[in-house]
């Protein structure tokens, strides 16, 4: 898969956030989505429960796309198009836990062109380099106290 455009510039691209409750999760998602364009790729990496689903629900807000953005564990992947008054950028949420690579995200056979999709992938990391050169991949991590803490991170050539 190519990215044909840069991704957006992401003012808080290498910094470490603190993310007491979900609100504050999806808080963060909804101004990640609010800078993407088609083409850009974000990977969620983290544990079973970290807030990967909680934050790409954030980034549909933030892109104003159509349909309930919940975990995709079972159909590995779900299309959302840009709702009326949104940014006119379809998401495309895919669980990568049970994908072995980008043949399969290549096979997934989605009516979407991912060129044409911001695309958010759960558990991406591993897969980076077969999903996209340069994307934007935050780690989320839980704390003892159940707060988390995302990493924000640009990779790929700039
Ligand atoms: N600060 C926080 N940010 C995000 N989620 C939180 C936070 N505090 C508690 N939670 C809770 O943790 C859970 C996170 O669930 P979520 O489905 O987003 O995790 P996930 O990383 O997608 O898990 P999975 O690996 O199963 O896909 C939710 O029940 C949410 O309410
Ligand atoms: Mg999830």
């Amino acid at each position: 898969m190519s990215v044909p455009r840069p991704l957006a510039d992401i003012a808080f691209d290498g910094l470490e956030l603190e993310l007491p409750t979900p609100a504050d999760t999806e808080a963060l998602g909804e101004r990640i989505g609010a800078e993407l364009s088609a083409g850009d790729v974000v990977l969620l990496s983290g544990p079973l429960g970290a807030g990967k689903t909680v934050l790409a629900r954030g980034i549909g807000r933030g892109l104003g796309v159509l349909g309930a953005i919940t975990s995709p564990t079972f159909v590995l992947a779900r299309e959302h198009p840009p709702a009326p008054g949104g940014r006119g950028v379809t998401l495309v949420h895919v669980d990568a836990y049970r994908l072995g690579g980008r043949a399969e995200l290549d096979d997934l056979d989605l009516d979407t062109d991912l060129r044409e999709a911001a695309v958010v992938v759960e558990w991406g990391e591993g897969l980076a380099e077969a999903l996209a050169g340069r994307h934007l991949l935050v780690r989320l991590r839980r704390r003892d106290d159940d707060s988390r803490v995302a990493t924000v991170v640009r990779v790929g050539p700039s």
